[in-house]
């Protein structure tokens, strides 16, 4: 076991960000464990350490968007903003190529900006993301926030939206100040309850207003930060919201491959060499990224419990089977 010097060592170097010396450190403690016959622990510590050292190396900016220290919205803001340092990747998302495409396109435009302002170009930075449930698309703002280094601000609707119209236009006005002051990635998500004809308000003079100011906001906003807007409802979104956003993302139900990597992916750590991938992905029609995430945890969890290293076909079918009811009541 690790010795108490090494154990405070462990935490200093974990508070002062001091990745290096963590991973130095974790090595002793490995080598220590397996002069002392804890052979396996051994080997778990090294390749733990041996695995975050590669994903370093492969996404230094997951990890220093952790360590970016941000302010936290104050005031007013802090009501209407969450903010978080995510660290997921691209490589995290399994994606059609034509929305892994769009989304690369992204992310070099952002990380090229400066040599495409040079020649007086402005990188993508609005993007509307339309989907059912489960597709990806509040993924999409964590990874886009991960792989640019950037802080993702949420946009709190139920501190933007109040019955008052005069008083959310005033609130929007907030959000789109913050936006040009901290450069960050700001997701609006549920935005057909902002862009939407439906709304808190009957009063259609009022919900047009509303509109009117977030579509004006948006034209006049001339910042680096870049803007994610999400919806499972892009019909009722008023046509004017369209042509404001740089790019429109139409994100899928998975096809039977992205189906079945999902679950593999998911699983990678267990024995899947007996499973029938055929059968799976007949029987994940229909089913979303995010329930076949969570089928496949049910499933995972099942095995870990019982103590088995393998995954079959019936647990995974079992899994699904436990998951299509909630997925059937879900609101259309
Ligand atoms: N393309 C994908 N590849 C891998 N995993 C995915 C993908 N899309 C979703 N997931 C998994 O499903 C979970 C839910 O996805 P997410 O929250 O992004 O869906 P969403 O499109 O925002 O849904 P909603 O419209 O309900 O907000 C994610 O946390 C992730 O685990
Ligand atoms: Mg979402």
């Amino acid at each position: 076991m690790a010795t108490a010097d090494q154990v405070k060592a462990l935490v200093k170097s974990h508070g002062e960000g001091d990745d290096a010396r963590f991973y130095s450190v974790a090595m002793q403690v490995a080598a220590r464990a397996a002069r002392s016959g804890q052979n396996r622990f051994a080997q778990e510590l090294r390749d733990l350490v041996d695995g975050l050292r590669a994903r370093e190396t492969v996404a230094p900016a997951a990890v220093t968007a952790r360590l970016v220290p941000v302010t936290q919205p104050r005031g007013e803001l802090a009501s209407l903003l969450t903010v978080s340092y995510p660290a997921e990747l691209l490589s995290d998302l399994v994606l059609e190529s034509q929305v892994h495409s769009r989304l690369l396109k992204v992310i070099t435009e952002q990380r090229q900006q400066d040599k495409l302002r040079a020649h007086g170009f402005h990188p993508l930075r609005r993007l509307l993301l339309t989907g059912a449930p489960g597709t990806g698309k509040t993924m999409t703002a964590r990874v886009l926030a991960g792989e640019l280094r950037l802080p993702l601000f949420s946009i709190r609707l139920d501190g933007l939206m109040t019955k008052y119209m005069g008083e959310t236009a005033a609130k929007l006005r907030l959000v789109f100040e913050a936006l040009s002051e901290t450069r960050g990635l700001y997701f609006f998500d549920e935005f057909d309850a902002l862009a939407g004809e439906r709304s808190l308000s009957n009063d259609v003079g009022e919900v047009r207003r509303v509109l009117n100011s977030f579509l004006q906001f948006l034209e006049q906003d001339e910042s680096d930060s870049i803007i994610v807007a999400a919806t499972n409802h892009p019909q009722i979104l008023d046509k004017a919201v369209f042509r404001r956003f740089d790019a429109l993302i139409e994100y899928p139900l998975p096809t039977r491959e992205a189906a079945c990597a999902v679950i593999s992916n998911r699983l990678a750590n267990f024995d899947l060499s007996r499973i029938d991938w055929g059968r799976v992905a007949d029987i994940s029609v229909g089913l979303s990224y995010g329930d076949l995430t969570v089928a496949s945890e049910t499933a995972g969890k099942a095995a870990v419990l019982s103590g088995d290293s393998g995954i079959e076909t019936e647990d995974i079918v079992n899994a699904i089977g436990e998951r299509r009811p909630l997925i059937n009541r879900k609101e259309p």
